[in-house]
């Protein structure tokens, strides 16, 4: 089978043997979309050993798992997988794995994994959001757009702020260029970094929660106790998407089935042949497409396949 391997030179497609499940518990699937995270161009970077990369897939089980804990070979599929996913076949444990309904399509799918998961887990850490003041970071982003429309969801008022003007994410959603103009905020979640997270702390208000889960900016922040100072009793919370492996695949399970019911929605910035993921990436590196996710078909699109039998 084919497989997208990590030179020195880049990431290439070669040819190399098909997978094999790893235990029992393991279905092999057939990857008909995947689709890129920001986090996964550090990787490529720095692991030029013939690295696979690929974390968020979609496809067709084409061998269930031996204990019989996961889905039949023909069932649609989404998974969150540890690596190795920008490949024709992986390997995935079965409580990795959500089924797809017929409405979603694989490419809507494949966006899902990481970006929702971190949206949903972060939006969860947050606590109660009922009638709460929610400022979301980064919000024109994979992640950004579905903490947005998932904090409008648990009831709360959301500023979502984004450098572009004009990002728009959730129906409460007000997009605003600065976000030093509002507040105070019940909960910042905030994945920007530098002067956002400054800024952030600004507008929290006394007891709030920053939940920081990212540096998309690059930049530091330096915080001291006197920046809480007419915020007391503020406190940031960090989240690290590896050190939450449980239950991935009933929370992605979640979000699938928001997408089906019309309750989230997906927002796929570019959708390309794999044949054309180094220039994609060159793109999404450059941040030359728009906000969302950039998604990478195998086989084609799921119109052209038929979408049940994506
Ligand atoms: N902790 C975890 O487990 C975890 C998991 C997944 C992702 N992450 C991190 O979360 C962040 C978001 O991930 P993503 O996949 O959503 O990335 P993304 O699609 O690249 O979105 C990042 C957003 O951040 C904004 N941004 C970038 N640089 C900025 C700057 N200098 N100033 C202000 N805004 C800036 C951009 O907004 P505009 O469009 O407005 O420019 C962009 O839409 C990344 O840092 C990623 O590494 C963490």
């Amino acid at each position: 089978m084919k497989s997208v391997v990590n030179t020195p030179q880049g990431p290439v497609v070669r040819e190399i043997a098909e997978p094999v499940a790893a235990g029992p518990h393991e279905a092999l699937v057939a990857v008909r979309a995947f689709s890129i995270n920001r986090g996964e161009l550090a990787l490529l970077k720095m692991r030029t050993d013939h690295w696979r990369p690929g974390q968020d897939i979609a496809g067709v089980v084409v061998e269930a798992a031996a204990d019989g804990s996961g889905p039949a070979p023909g069932t649609r599929v989404a998974a969150l997988v540890e690596g190795a996913g920008w490949s024709e076949q992986v390997a995935v444990p079965t409580d990795r794995l959500a089924v797809l309904p017929d409405t979603v399509t694989v490419e809507q799918a494949a966006a899902l994994p990481l970006a929702g998961l971190t949206a949903l887990r972060t939006v969860r850490l947050a606590g109660a959001l009922l009638g709460r003041r929610v400022l979301v970071t980064g919000a024109n982003g994979g992640v950004g757009r579905f903490q947005v429309q998932l904090a409008v969801a648990s009831g709360a008022t959301v500023t979502a702020y984004s450098a572009q003007a004009g990002a728009q994410a959730g129906s409460q959603a007000q997009t605003q260029d600065g976000a030093q103009e509002f507040g105070p905020f019940d909960v910042v979640l905030e994945s920007v970094g530098g002067a956002t997270l400054t800024a952030a702390l600004a507008a929290i208000a006394p007891g709030g929660t920053i939940v920081v889960l990212g540096t998309s900016s690059g930049e530091k922040t330096p915080i001291d106790i006197y920046d809480f100072i007419g915020h007391e009793g503020a406190r940031l919370i960090s989240y690290l998407s590896y050190a939450q492996p449980d239950a991935i695949g009933q929370d992605l399970q979640t979000l699938v089935d928001l997408v089906a019911a019309g309750r989230l929605h997906t927002t796929l910035s570019h959708v390309a042949d794999w044949s054309d993921l180094v220039p994609v990436l060159d793109d999404f590196r450059a941040r030359r497409l728009p906000g969302g996710k950039a998604v990478l078909t195998i086989g084609g699109p799921s119109e052209i396949r038929g979408r049940t039998a994506a």
